[in-house]
């Protein structure tokens, strides 16, 4: 482990006033994309849809770094060139999602495990040396009556600081990712007790395997309502117990967050973050790992024929430009 490199990379990922885009979407999440407007789920058209992305003009005035799924990291551009070359080209870091998906948790109904860490440590020597400088694994947590277990937090954030650590060894950034899912009708209440815990339970375990916090980056779910909960918690309220719980569980020396959107609608995505930066004094940067929150509304806009590319784009650089803005303050 070399902590220059992680350190340096770090700093480049959470560089204002940029944030980082997810664009790894596994095979049966980008199915269901595709499937959303009426285009057949292939190489050829995923190709398409993430060149689409790419290309959009002055992309990396806004990111800084883009999470790509391993079809993505090896695969050809149209005119030849690596998705992951091309990147570089246009400084936007490389990186790549390496979890294999979360699974049924054995013995825990309605709970997952992700799994991934058989044969990891030689799959990141190998993005490594192709030039991938960070890496991503998301952990699933469901809140729902008498879940999350113990058991179902503690293995998952276990196998997350097992990650962390392989990818530090490669001189890869992990980006760590305990997504508390906004499924349900929970209270705010109980979604920041199930934060709170995922997330000190998340950094225990990243302590106990000498994880190096300067180049490791939190990828969060924001303390938010369930999203079928029928008094909702307003944009305030959410921006400050996200900020309390996150202040009392991340020790100030993490590189970083950079929060997905999961499931929140594009305003709420950019509101809450921007609330979020208007306050004083955080300890780390705060920014976006968004996938849905910047992709969503270029993607129902191409609907998958390319005479609609350049309006696809440029709705794709305006929602990347207003998450910017959220992501320094200044919506
Ligand atoms: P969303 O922003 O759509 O939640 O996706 C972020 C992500 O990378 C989930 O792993």
């Amino acid at each position: 482990m070399d902590k220059n490199i992680l350190e340096e990379t770090a700093k480049k990922m959470m560089a204002q006033p940029k944030g980082i885009l997810a664009m790894d979407e596994s095979s049966p999440t980008i199915a269901k994309r595709l499937a959303s407007i009426n285009t057949e789920n292939n190489e050829i058209n995923r190709r398409r849809y993430r060149e689409l992305i790419v290309t959009a003009p002055n992309l990396s005035n806004y990111i800084s770094g883009a999470i790509l799924f391993e079809e993505t990291f090896d695969q050809k551009m149209s005119d030849g060139t690596l998705f992951r070359d091309y990147l570089n080209t246009i400084g936007i870091l490389p990186g790549i999602k390496v979890d294999k998906g979360a699974k049924d948790f054995s013995n825990h109904p309605n709970e997952k495990i992700t799994e991934g860490l058989d044969g990891l440590r030689e799959r990141l020597s190998g993005y490594y040396a192709h030039g991938a400088k960070f890496c991503k694994w998301r952990a699933v947590i469901t809140i729902d009556q008498d879940i999350p277990s113990e058991a179902c937090i503690e293995s998952n954030m276990n196998a997350l600081a097992r990650y962390a650590s392989l990818c530090q060894e490669n001189n890869l950034v992990p980006i760590v990712e305990p997504e508390v899912l906004i499924n349900g009708s929970h209270t705010i209440e109980q979604c920041d007790i199930v934060t709170r815990k995922s997330i000190k339970s998340l950094f225990k375990n990243l302590d106990m395997l000498n994880v190096y916090l300067p180049g490791t980056v939190l990828k969060p779910s924001m303390v938010i309502s369930g999203q079928d909960n029928s008094s909702r918690a307003d944009s305030s309220t959410v921006a400050n117990m996200t900020v309390d719980c996150l202040s009392e569980c991340v020790p100030e020396t993490t590189s970083g967050i950079a929060f997905l959107s999961g499931g929140q609608s594009d305003t709420e995505a950019e509101e809450h973050l921007n609330l979020m930066n208007k306050k004083n004094n955080l300890p780390w940067r705060v920014t976006f790992s968004y996938a849905r929150a910047i992709q969503a509304a270029a993607l129902s806009a191409w609907q998958g024929d390319d005479t609609n590319l350049d309006n696809a784009q440029k709705i794709l650089i305006e929602r990347a430009s207003r998450c910017s803005k959220a992501s320094v303050g200044e919506l």
